[in-house]
C-alpha cells in the first residue's frame, strides 16, 4: 500500500436485513462470533475495550472476551491497571469487535460490574500455570526496568506457589451489561447495513444516538422499530441506522 489515502476495499461479502436478526441480541452476537471463528479469525474474541476515568479522558485497548451470556460480556485483567482504575471511577465501557474476513463490526456499550471473586477464581484456576504466575508478577502498565526483572519476579512467585497458584487479590473479571448493541455489515460503495438493539426497559441508552439517559420508556413502534423480548427477559427495540 503506497498511499493509504488511495487504499480502497469494496465490501461485497454479505448483507444484513431486519429479518436476519435474532430477537435476542446476545444470541445474534454469539452467532456472529461463531461465524468469525469458522471464517478463520485466530482470535475472534479479541475486542477493543474503551473506558474513561474521572478525568473523562478516553482510553482504549484490546482484551479477550472470556464469557458471553444474558449477564453480559466478560473479560479478565489486572484491576490496578489503568483500565481497572478507569472502571473503578466510571463503571461504564464500550467494546468494539471487528471481523475483517466477514466485513462485520459489533459495537456494545453499557454498565460494567466486577465479577464475583469465586467466579474469577474459577476462571483463574483454569489458566496455564505460567500465565497465573505472570499475573502475580506483573504490575500491569507500570514502568519496568527490564524483562529480566519480570522473569525474576515470576520465578519468585513459582517458588512461593509450588503447586496451585491462588487468585491474586488485584486480578479478576469485569462484565458489561449491554444497553446498546450494534451490528454492522459492510456493503458496496459505503452503503453498509447497520442495526442497533436498544434496551427499552430502563437501560440508560434508549436512542439510536449514544446520548444516555433520554427517551426512557419510549413507546415501542415506528417504521424501523420492532419491540421484542429477549431470552434474558430484557425488552429491546431494533433500529436501522444510516451508514
Ligand atoms: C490480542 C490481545 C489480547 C489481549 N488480551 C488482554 C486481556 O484479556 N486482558 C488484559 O488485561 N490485557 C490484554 N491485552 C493487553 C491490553 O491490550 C493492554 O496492553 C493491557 O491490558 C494494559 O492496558 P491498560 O494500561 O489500558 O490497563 C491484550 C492485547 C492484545 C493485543
Amino acid at each position: 500500500m503506497s498511499d493509504i489515502a488511495d487504499h480502497r476495499f469494496e465490501y461485497a461479502r454479505d448483507s444484513l436485513e431486519l429479518a436476519d436478526l435474532d430477537p435476542d441480541p446476545l444470541r445474534q452476537f454469539h452467532d456472529w462470533l461463531m461465524d468469525a471463528a469458522e471464517a478463520g479469525h485466530l482470535e475472534p474474541n479479541a475486542t477493543t475495550l474503551a473506558t474513561a476515568g474521572a478525568d473523562g479522558v478516553p482510553s482504549a485497548r484490546i482484551v479477550l472476551l472470556r464469557g458471553i451470556d444474558e449477564r453480559g460480556f466478560a473479560w479478565y485483567t489486572n484491576r490496578t491497571s489503568p483500565k481497572g482504575q478507569d472502571l473503578a471511577a466510571n463503571p461504564r465501557a464500550a467494546l468494539v469487535f471487528y471481523w475483517e474476513r466477514l466485513e462485520r463490526q459489533v459495537r456494545v456499550s453499557g454498565a460494567v460490574s466486577v465479577i464475583p471473586e469465586d467466579e474469577s477464581a474459577a476462571y483463574f484456576a483454569g489458566r496455564p500455570r505460567k500465565s497465573q504466575l505472570a499475573a502475580w508478577a506483573s504490575p500491569q502498565s507500570q514502568p519496568l526496568d527490564s524483562r529480566v526483572e519480570l522473569v525474576a519476579a515470576t520465578e519468585r512467585y513459582a517458588i512461593l506457589h509450588p503447586e496451585e497458584v491462588p487468585l491474586p487479590p488485584f486480578w479478576g473479571g469485569y462484565r458489561l451489561l449491554p444497553e446498546r448493541i450494534e451490528f454492522w455489515q459492510g456493503r458496496r460503495s459505503r452503503m453498509h447495513d447497520r442495526f442497533v438493539y436498544l434496551r427499552a426497559d430502563g437501560g440508560r441508552e434508549a436512542r439510536p444516538g449514544s446520548a444516555p439517559g433520554e427517551a426512557q420508556g419510549e413507546a415501542l413502534g415506528g417504521p424501523s422499530t420492532i419491540g421484542r423480548r429477549s431470552a434474558g427477559g430484557a425488552m429491546w427495540r431494533i433500529v436501522r441506522l444510516a451508514p
